[in-house]
């Protein structure tokens, strides 16, 4: 059984979303460019997997997919399945119904995707009138549960309200609201807490697992941010140059990172406990899957990086609890001992992994 066998559909029982071998194509100066490559993983009911990694690493051009958001002339190859059926080889028309109805998105800017001349109420009750064929009243009556649901005060009076009276946080969970009022079977969170401080982040980061919770939502949460993945993700996908380099279930990554890249990402993010001098960061700069070099695209940054790396391509492999994409995966490459639990391999380094 191969690892993409393993990671998808066939071995599992129940999946709300699964991707197998997806690649997209950019369309630039009329020729196709890849964004992602051969993109595999799935969510099951009530799941909350996360997709992590550099900015450009393609995790927005994965949701972009899914959700059939993709720029003009971009083209996308593989198995997206939602229920029984492929949205990359469905009609145009049924792609959209299935996408509109069963895919919810929030992003990191709700002011960009809220019309600002719209009251609450008319974002809030469109989808469900569209793609449920609720009455108005039926409507309006779900919109005002839905939005105490996600925990906003006087929700009747926010229906009347105008984006700009919202703040960032307050619309942030409007379009959460908005998002679930017509049921969807999985919701893509790219970066949707990013632009809120500190304290809104980690409350809409409980509403997410609080929803998942009483729902069973099944979210795909993509952020760069390693913490916020920590907290709430039950799986976790890291992405490179467009590709999947390690999958992990639970703390996996933060216990026992197996990819290099992985083990940087971890040694680079800020550690609220720990004062150091100077944030290691990772050396070089991020590739994109278009600009990706022969054999493994993080051979020019990775500080294990031997002759084959640069002329051999590193498949997904199975390993204890996920898959890794590294041809020195089966090595010993850093000494360290295993996390305790609670504790990220990088803590116990002293953040100095990165440093080359
Ligand atoms: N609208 C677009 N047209 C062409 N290329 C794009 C577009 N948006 C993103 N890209 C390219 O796709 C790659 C993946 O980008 P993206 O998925 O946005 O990364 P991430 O969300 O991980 O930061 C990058 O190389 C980026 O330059
Ligand atoms: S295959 Fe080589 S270059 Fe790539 S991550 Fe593994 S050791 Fe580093
Ligand atoms: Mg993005």
């Amino acid at each position: 059984m191969t690892a993409t066998d393993v990671m998808t559909t066939s071995a599992l029982p129940q999946v709300t979303l699964t991707l197998e071998g997806v690649t997209t194509y950019v369309r630039m100066r009329k020729l196709l460019r890849p964004v992602i490559l051969d993109v595999g993983f799935f969510v099951r009911p009530g799941e909350i997997v996360g997709l992590v990694g550099e900015s450009g690493s393609g995790k927005s051009m994965t949701a972009r997919t899914i959700a059939g958001a993709l720029p003009r002339g971009a083209v996308a190859e593989g198995v997206v399945g939602l229920g029984e059926e492929n949205l990359l080889t469905v009609s145009r028309r049924r792609r959209r119904e299935v996408q509109g109805k069963q895919i919810g998105m929030i992003f990191q800017d709700p002011k960009a995707y809220i019309d600002p001349l719209w009251r609450v109420e008319v974002h809030m009750t469109e989808g469900m009138r569209v793609h449920l064929g609720l009455s108005k009243s039926e409507a309006r009556a779900r919109a005002i549960d839905l939005l105490s649901a996600v925990g906003l005060d006087q929700p009747e009076r926010r229906m009347r309200q105008f984006p700009e009276e919202l703040s960032g946080g307050m619309l942030q969970r409007v379009m959460i609201a908005g998002a679930l009022s017509v049921e969807p079977s999985i919701l893509l969170a790219d970066e949707a807490t990013t632009a809120l401080d500190v304290t809104t982040q980690a409350e809409i980061v409980s509403l997410l697992g609080r929803l998942r919770a009483e729902r069973g939502l099944s979210v795909l949460f993509i952020t760069h941010d390693l913490a916020l993945a920590d907290q709430i993700c039950d799986r976790i996908c890291v992405m490179y140059a467009g590709r999947i380099v390690e999958v992990r279930e639970g703390r996996g990554i933060f216990e026992d990172p197996l990819h290099p890249y992985t083990k940087d990402l971890l040694a680079a993010r800020p550690n609220i406990r720990k004062r150091v001098a100077r944030l290691p960061v990772i050396k070089g700069t991020p590739t994109s899957a278009m600009d990706a070099p022969s054999g493994c695209a993080f051979h020019p940054r990775c500080r294990f990086a031997v002759e084959a790396c640069t002329t051999t391509f590193p498949q997904l492999t199975a390993v204890s609890g996920g898959f890794v994409r590294c041809i020195r995966a089966g090595e010993q490459l850093w000494s360290e001992p295993r996390a305790e639990k609670g504790q990220t391999a990088s803590e116990t380094e002293g953040n100095s992994a990165a440093g080359g």
